[in-house]
């Protein structure tokens, strides 16, 4: 893909009020290139801003300090360049899947028939074209999340957002939903940043692993304290040496004490 999605955080800090007033400065001092087309995944202690971070991209919240751009353009607020998938799939329960894939396409003025054969394409790529008439509510919660990528996908976005995607789902369908993301980011080698609590899935899906440490609990604003390259090449092998010395890497800084953080 030729399209330029680089993504940058240059120098971001958001503050929060909080309902008694004060302020509360959930990030602070971002700064983060993520090239076109590469995947990072960030993990964190809960509270240290991983959400924050992403939904500033998204245009979900503006940043107190600081910028956020996608090829050079500032974010401004939310926009189809950027598919957001959360934990919760957050499908329209009254459409069908079909429905619910073509329904960025149409909302821009696809005609049925064109939003029709996107939907039946991006449903072939997560593996759910005979599901297309179903609704929502007649499907897994892995098959929900499948659709909610597709439905992602059919808006064609340079950059994809997830925030915990695959939290909710049992072992077996996450592992085969990571290996199917990975598939799609080489597809569609759309630029990635994926956040998730487990630091396996971090390894086993990323090119880069943001660390992120603080947070309100902690006395210190979220921050990026470390960023961890994963140089595995092929196929990834959780049980392998070289797998597992990355991921220790990444839980001592997750879990170091703050002063040498
Ligand atoms: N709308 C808001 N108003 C006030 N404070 C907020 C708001 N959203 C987030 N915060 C605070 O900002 C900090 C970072 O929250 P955030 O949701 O980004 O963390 P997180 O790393 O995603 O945590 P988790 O792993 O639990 O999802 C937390 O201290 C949180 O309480
Ligand atoms: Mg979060």
């Amino acid at each position: 893909m030729s399209r330029n999605a680089e993504v940058r955080f240059a120098d971001l800090a958001k503050r929060y009020e909080s309902p008694d007033g004060d302020e509360v400065l959930a990030l602070a001092d971002v700064d983060l290139s993520i090239a076109s087309g590469e995947f990072v995944a960030v993990v964190g202690a809960s509270g240290c801003g991983k959400s924050t971070l992403l939904r500033i991209l998204a245009g979900f919240e503006e940043a107190s300090e600081g910028e956020v751009s996608v090829g050079g353009v500032p974010v401004r607020g939310p926009g189809p360049d950027r598919g957001v998938v959360f934990q919760d799939y957050g499908l329209f329960p009254w459409l069908t899947v079909a429905e619910n894939v073509g329904y960025g396409p149409r909302r821009r003025g696809a005609k049925r028939a064109d939003a029709r054969a996107l939907a039946t394409r991006f449903l072939e790529t997560v593996g759910l074209t005979r599901f297309a008439d179903r609704y929502p509510g007649q499907l897994s919660g892995g098959m929900q999340q499948r659709v909610a990528i597709a439905r992602v996908l059919a808006n064609d976005p340079s950059v994809l957002l997830m925030d915990e995607p695959f939290g909710a789902l049992d072992a077996l369908t996450r592992s085969e939903l990571q290996v199917e993301l990975r598939r799609i980011h080489r597809e569609t080698q759309t630029t990635v940043l994926f956040v998730t609590h487990s630091i396996e899935e971090a390894v086993f899906l990323a090119d880069r692993v943001v660390v992120m440490t603080g947070g309100a609990a902690h006395g210190v604003p979220g921050h990026i304290s470390r960023v961890v390259p994963v140089d595995l090449a092929g196929a990834r092998d959780v049980t392998s040496a070289e797998f597992n010395e990355i991921k220790r890497e990444i839980a001592d800084l997750v879990h170091a004490p703050r002063e040498t953080v």
